[in-house]
């Protein structure tokens, strides 16, 4: 096709050569310099002289050991942040703007170590390397780039009162933030925390998960280079029942951001409320209803719910769980997504053509293999996938089940894997009360062109976020956040920081 542009788009001989920009590519042979803890801008080696190993789900070869933090460095971390805090320190002096302006400059510097960051995401969680690079690491620059925006706009009202006062309000940071983060988006999670918290001038301490530490420390590096003041940003890899569970119950933490489990969300709520009521936002599960209406637009329907469902193998907390079609388009809408579910290109994450990759760790591998289990045993009609891949480690086939019914575990349960379970509705009334009928309020999405509908469907439906006509669908500048057991408080956009 070039040659037929003449010499490279010469004059006169048509519209210039455009190809395709170039995909960007693995660092290979990337060796991983940050595995110690990070505190006050210094690496160092855990208080118990404990590692632990990272492992490569798609090869399940280790990739390094990180020191293991405990309480003790968690105590030197709060210690750090807390001091860093304090009136007067560097970090209370720099005025708002130059507070962006690092932010800023961190952003700078993860688009300069993209592909690096992007590399060390993939070997650690297995997903795909292109999504690392397109969407993780987008949404990690757009993030930090949108609250450096706001750390000289937040502003306070002037309060009209009934006596001759003059009554102001003045935000002020809170103080030393907490952050404890999950493994399915390791870096992006850990911005969407620690962007806001710093933007309004607090401090920081991050407990990455353990099956996924490295870009966080990665970042940590870039913390130090960009010239935040020591103490800022600290670092502690671990596990849950120790470092995590130290920062809930520390008293000079005061606000805790967790993204992970109900069942852990529990205890962080509850460690808050026994040591200093600690704030607490918590993004948790989600079994999110994609309601599809016989108007849809079929094939965009599909394309989403199959994308909203298998994106991240099934490892998203707004995926497409519970696919509820209305009854004259479900063999339909069955026979399409079966048909994309079968051609889902799974394999080496670092493979261009790859769009599905390992699930993360071995508990969650047996745990949706025993959800899948529990569809073929419940009844639920088993239409392609349903088991591993055969030697492929962690690697768990597409899998689409018709025929389900609400009663059903994998239509109750967040499986947290590459498994569709498609219901059949027949009003819209039915389907409302069905979607509304767990514990659950995160996201859910509806396909119509009926815009009545659509709007109709979106207030009615117990969801922080609904989609209408497209799938995550999430940006730096809207707030994203559950109702119900989904969780509390919202994350990014304005409303966090600058509500009065
Ligand atoms: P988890 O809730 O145990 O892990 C999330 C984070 O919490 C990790 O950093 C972990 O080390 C930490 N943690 C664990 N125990 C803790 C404790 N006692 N105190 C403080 N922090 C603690 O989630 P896990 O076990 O990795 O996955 C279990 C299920 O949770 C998944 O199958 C999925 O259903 C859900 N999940 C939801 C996520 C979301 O995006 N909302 C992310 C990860 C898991
Ligand atoms: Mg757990």
């Amino acid at each position: 096709m070039a040659a037929a542009n003449g010499a490279n788009g010469a004059a006169g001989t048509g519209p210039p050569d455009r190809k395709p920009p170039a995909l960007p590519r693995p660092v290979r042979g990337l060796e991983v310099k940050f595995t110690q803890i990070f505190i006050n801008n210094e690496w160092h080696a855990s208080t118990s002289g404990k590692k632990f190993a990272t492992c490569n789900p798609s090869t399940l070869e280790q990739i390094c050991e990180v020191e293991e933090g405990d309480k003790p460095d968690v105590d030197k971390a709060v210690e750090a942040a807390h001091a860093a805090f304090q009136r007067g320190s560097p970090w209370r002096r720099l005025d708002a703007l130059n507070r962006g302006r690092l932010l800023h400059q961190l952003a700078d510097l993860v688009e300069r170590d993209r592909a690096v960051l992007a590399t060390l995401e993939t070997m650690d969680t297995g997903k795909p390397f292109l999504h690392a690079f397109f969407i993780d690491l987008e949404g990690c620059i757009k993030t930090l780039r949108y609250f450096a925006g706001w750390a000289d706009k937040i502003q306070g009202r002037t309060i009209p009162t009934d006596d001759n006062v003059v009554c102001f309000t003045q935000h002020e940071p809170i103080g030393v933030c907490g952050a404890i983060i999950p493994w399915n988006f390791p870096l992006m999670m850990l911005v969407w925390k620690l962007a806001p918290a710093l933007c309004c001038g607090n401090t920081i301490v991050v407990k990455p998960a353990e099956q996924s530490p490295l870009t966080a420390l990665h970042l940590g590096s870039l913390i130090q280079e960009v010239g935040f003041p020591p103490g800022v940003v600290n670092i502690v890899p671990g596990f849950g029942p120790t470092v995590g569970a130290a920062m809930s119950a520390h008293p000079r933490i005061s606000k805790i951001a967790f993204t992970g489990s109900i069942e852990v969300g529990k205890l962080v709520k509850e460690a808050a409320s026994r040591s200093n009521l600690k704030r607490v936002t918590l993004e948790l599960g989600g079994k999110n209803p994609c309601i599809v209406c016989a108007d849809a637009d079929l094939d965009l329907a599909v394309e989403c719910a199959h994308q909203g469902i298998f994106f991240n193998q099934g490892q998203c907390c707004t995926a497409a769980s519970r696919v509820f079609v209305e009854e004259q388009v479900y063999p339909e809408f069955v026979r399409r997504s079966v048909e994309r579910a079968r051609t889902r290109p799974v394999g080496d994450p670092f493979d261009a053509r790859t769009e599905h990759g390992p699930q993360i760790d071995q508990s969650q591998f047996d745990k949706i293999l025993a959800l899948i289990e529990s569809g073929k045993k419940e009844g639920a009609k088993l239409e392609c996938g349903g088991a591993a891949m055969e030697d492929r480690g962690l690697f768990i086939k597409p899998t689409v089940f018709s025929e389900v019914t609400d009663t059903m575990r994998i239509a109750r349960e967040e499986i947290f894997g590459p498994v569709q379970p498609i219901l059949k509705f027949k009003t819209m009334e039915e389907v409302i009360r069905r979607a509304n009928s767990l514990e659950y309020g995160l996201t859910a999405a509806v396909f119509t062109k009926n815009l009545d509908k659509a709007l109709k469907l979106a207030s009615a439906l117990e969801s922080g976020t609904v989609w209408i006509n497209c799938y995550n669908a999430i940006y730096a500048q809207a707030p994203f956040g559950g109702f119900k057991m989904s969780g509390n408080g919202r994350e990014l956009a304005r409303r966090p920081l600058a509500q009065p």
